[in-house]
C-alpha cells in the first residue's frame, strides 16, 4: 500500500518537474530514482511528513537531484557506472589514505597538484583535503567554520584549479576526499548574514531563541565541546537580540535541520562537490545533526535518518561517491553510522575508527594490550561493504572513546585510567615518554582531550631534546608499530602528513592570536620539506620512519591477505603482544606487535595451537623463523607471520 503512495507521489513530482528537465537524457536518473524513491519518501515524511507544504519540499528535492545530475560530468558519470558494477572497489587493500592541509603542504591547490608524486612515492592513493572553503578571516576553527559552501577560499585557488588536481589525481588512480560540514556554518555565511537582517525563511535554518528559558534547559544535558575557548552551547548575537545555538565555537551556528530547505540545501552541496570531482565526501560532525532537549543532542535517531536520507539521494544523482562518517563518539555508537541493521550500508561507508586510535594510544601507555584486545574482539566486526578508517593522528585532538565497561572488564577504574591518560601523554606522568598538550581541559570534570603529533606523543621529541639515543631508537619503533597496525588490521589505513617523517610538536602557534588557546595547532604545522629531503637516507630519523612506513604500505598493498579479509583477534597469552589473524581464502597471516620496551616471549606450543609451524617466515623483516620453544620478540617489534593453510 505504501509503496502505491510513493509511486503515485513520484509521478505526480514529475509531472511537475517534466516539462522542465525534458529536453534531457534522464535514463540513468530515472532508474536509480525509481530505485530509491521509496527509501526516500519513506525518510522524507517521517521527517517532514506533517508539514503543510510537504509536497512542494520534496518536489524541491527532487528537482535538485536532477539538476545536480544533469551537471554530473561525464567522466564521472562513467566512473558511477563502474563503481556500481564493482561496489565493493574501496575495500581493496591498494588503498591508502593520506590527510592533509593543502596550504601547509603546498601553498596552493596548483601546488598539491605539483607535489602528487611526493604522496605517491609512500604508495598514497586517497588524499583528505582539510577544508579549503571559503572562510572568515580570522579564526574559523582550521576551515570548519564555512562562509560559502559553493566556493573555495582565495588562498588556495579557484574551482578550476580544483577540477584540474581532480583530474590529475584520477590519472594517477588517487581517490580524492573533500569535507561538506553538514552541521554548521559561520556565523558570517549568508543564511547567517539574511537571519540577522531580519528574514524569518532564514532566521528558520538556525536554532534561535528570545531568552534563556531553552537554552537553559538544553545545557542541563548538553555536553560541552569546547569548554575552555567557547563554553556552553548557546551564543548571545547581538544584532539578532536572541541566543544562537553554537555547540562548537561561538562563530559555528548549528543548522536547525528541522528545517526540510537546511536538508535539501545540504544535499546539494554535497552533489556540487561530488561533482567537482570528490571521490569520498567527509561528513563532518554528523552525530551533532540532530538536537532534541532532554538528551546529549548527539547519535539521535534523526540524525541517522538524515544521513541516511542523504545517501539515498547521493544514490540517485552520483552513486559512485563515497562518505565518510566522522563521528568521534563511543564505540557502539560508532558503528550505527554504517546504518543499523544493515547488511550492506545504508548511510555511510566508511568511518572513523576513533575506538581504534584511541586503544592504541592506551596500549602505548600501559604497555598492556588487554583491553585493547578486549574492546576490538567487540568492536571491531561492521555490516558488509564498509570498511573502517583507522588512524593515529589527524587534525583534531585525542579523546579517550572507548567505554568505562571495556576499561572495568580489566580490573580497572575508568577515572582513575582516564585521569592516568591525561597525566600520561601530558608529559606530567613521571617517566612518560610522551610530550603532548591538554586540550580543552575541563575543570569540573577533570576530562582533557590530547593533542600532540605522533612522534612527540610516542617519545621522539623527548628522545630527541635529551639526545637519548635509546629513547630515540624506542620512539621510532613506537612510531611504525602503531602504523603496522592501522595498516594491517583491517580497513583504510590513513596518515596524517608529517607523521611519515616523525614530524614534531610546533610550539609557535600561539603567537598567531587566532589559534592561541587550541592546542591542536600544535600539530598542525607546516609540512617539514626539509625533513622529506632525509628520507631516503637512513642515518636520519625521517629516513628510518620513511623507509619503515614504505615497507609498510608494500606489504599492505602487495598482500592478498590484507584485502576484504576478516580479522581475528587472539590472546597470544603475553598481556604486552597484541596477536590478530587475516585470513583470506588460502591466505592467512599472523600479525604480532610487542607494546612494550622489553623484549617478550611467546610459548611455541600456544602458536602451534594457533595453527602455526614450528617454522615460519616473517613477511615485514623478510626473513624465516625456526620457533622450538620460544618466539622472541623484540622491543616494540612487528612481525607479519605467515601461517600455513
Ligand atoms: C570536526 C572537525 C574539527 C572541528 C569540528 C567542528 O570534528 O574535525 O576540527 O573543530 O568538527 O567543525
Ligand atoms: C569532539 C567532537 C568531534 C570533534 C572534536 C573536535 O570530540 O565529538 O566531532 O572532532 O570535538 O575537537
Amino acid at each position: 500500500m505504501y509503496e502505491q503512495v510513493s509511486h503515485a507521489l513520484l509521478n505526480d513530482i514529475l509531472d511537475e518537474l517534466r516539462p522542465d528537465l525534458k529536453r534531457q537524457d534522464l535514463r540513468h536518473f530515472y532508474t536509480r530514482l525509481g530505485a530509491n524513491f521509496y527509501a526516500i519518501h519513506s525518510l522524507f515524511s517521517h521527517l517532514y511528513g506533517r508539514r503543510d507544504d510537504f509536497f512542494e519540499q520534496m518536489t524541491a528535492l527532487v528537482d535538485r537531484l536532477a539538476r545536480a545530475y544533469i551537471d554530473r560530468p561525464t567522466e564521472l558519470e562513467r566512473i558511477d557506472m563502474a563503481r556500481e558494477e564493482d561496489h565493493n572497489w574501496f575495500l581493496s587493500q591498494d588503498i591508502v589514505g593520506m590527510a592533509l592541509y593543502c596550504d601547509g603542504f603546498a601553498g596552493t591547490l596548483e601546488g598539491l597538484e605539483a607535489h602528487l608524486p611526493y604522496l605517491s612515492e609512500l604508495g598514497v592513493n586517497m588524499v583528505h583535503i582539510l577544508p579549503i572553503l571559503s572562510c572568515p578571516e580570522g579564526a574559523s576553527d582550521g576551515g570548519y567554520a564555512v562562509k560559502d559552501f559553493r566556493d573555495l577560499d582565495e588562498r588556495f585557488g579557484t574551482l578550476e584549479d580544483l577540477r584540474s588536481l581532480s583530474e590529475s589525481m584520477r590519472k594517477r588512480g588517487m581517490l580524492l576526499t573533500l569535507d561538506v560540514i553538514v552541521n554548521h556554518t559561520s556565523d558570517e555565511h549568508v543564511w547567517a548574514a539574511r537571519a540577522k537582517a531580519g528574514y524569518p525563511d532564514f532566521q528558520d535554518f538556525y536554532y534561535l531563541f528570545d531568552s534563556r528559558d531553552l537554552p537553559d534547559i538544553f545545557e542541563e544535558t548538553m555536553p560541552e565541546i569546547f569548554p575552555e575557548t567557547s563554553p556552553g552551547s548557546f551564543t548571545w548575537d547581538p544584532t539578532l537580540g536572541k541566543w544562537v545555538m553554537t555547540v562548537f565555537n561561538s562563530y559555528q551556528w548549528d543548522l536547525n535541520y528541522t528545517n526540510p530547505r537546511v536538508l535539501i540545501e545540504m544535499v546539494d552541496i554535497i552533489l556540487f562537490w561530488a561533482n567537482q570531482g570528490a571521490d569520498i565526501v567527509r561528513l563532518d560532525a554528523v552525530a551533532f545533526l540532530w538536537k532534541k532537549i532532554g538528551t546529549i543532542c548527539q547519535n539521535e535517531r534523526e540524525a541517522h535518518l538524515i544521513l541516511q536520507l542523504m545517501k539515498d539521494c547521493c544514490q540517485v544523482t552520483a552513486p559512485g561517491v563515497l562518505f565518510i562518517a566522522e563521528a568521534i563518539v563511543a564505540p557502539l555508537e560508532i558503528i550505527k553510522y554504517f546504518g543499523e541493521d544493515a547488511v550492506i550500508a545504508k548511510e555511510c561507508e566508511i568511518a572513523y575508527n576513533a575506538t581504534l586510535m584511541a586503544l592504541l594510544w592506551d596500549a602505548l601507555a600501559t604497555r598492556d594490550v588487554r583491553i585493547m584486545r578486549h574492546a576490538l574482539q567487540r568492536r571491531f566486526a561492521i555490516p558488509g561493504g564498509c570498511a573502517w578508517v583507522n588512524y593515529i593522528r589527524c587534525h583534531d585532538d585525542i579523546g579517550w572513546v572507548f567505554t568505562n565497561e571495556d576499561i572495568e572488564a580489566m580490573g580497572l577504574d575508568a577515572k582513575q585510567h582516564r585521569r592516568f591518560l591525561k597525566q600520561f601523554y601530558t608529559g606530567r606522568f613521571e617517566g612518560s615518554f610522551a610530550r603532548g598538550a591538554p586540550f580543552q581541559e575541563n575543570p569540573l570534570t577533570g576530562d582533557a582531550r590530547i593533542s600532540g603529533t605522533c612522534a612527540s606523543l610516542a617519545g621522539l621529541e623527548k628522545g630527541l631534546a635529551e639526545n637519548d639515543q635509546n629513547e630515540v631508537d624506542m620512539a621510532i619503533r613506537r612510531i611504525l608499530l602503531l602504523h603496522g597496525i592501522i595498516m594491517l588490521i583491517g580497513g583504510i589505513p590513513l596518515i596524517y602528513l608529517g607523521d611519515e617523517l616523525g614530524m614534531l610538536n610546533d610550539y609557535d602557534y600561539d603567537k598567531d592570536p587566532t589559534k592561541v588557546g587550541d592546542s591542536r595547532w600544535l600539530h598542525r604545522s607546516h609540512f617539514d620539506w626539509q625533513g622529506a629531503e632525509q628520507r631516503h637516507d637512513l642515518n636520519t630519523v625521517a629516513g628510518r620512519i620513511y623507509k619503515g612506513l614504505l615497507r609498510l604500505v608494500q606489504l599492505r598493498q602487495q598482500n592478498l591477505a590484507f584485502t576484504r579479509a576478516e580479522t581475528e583477534f587472539t590472546d597470544t597469552g603475553n598481556p604486552h603482544v597484541f596477536g590478530f589473524f587475516r585470513n583470506h581464502d588460502q591466505y592467512s597471516v599472523l600479525v604480532l606487535g610487542n607494546f612494550s620496551e622489553k623484549e617478550q616471549r611467546l610459548e611455541a606450543r600456544r602458536l602451534r595451537h594457533m595453527g602455526m609451524r614450528k617454522t615460519m617466515v616473517d613477511l615485514y623483516a623478510g626473513r624465516t623463523i625456526t620457533a622450538t620453544q620460544e618466539l622472541v620478540i623484540e622491543p616494540y617489534q612487528l612481525m607479519v607471520l605467515t601461517r600455513a593453510v
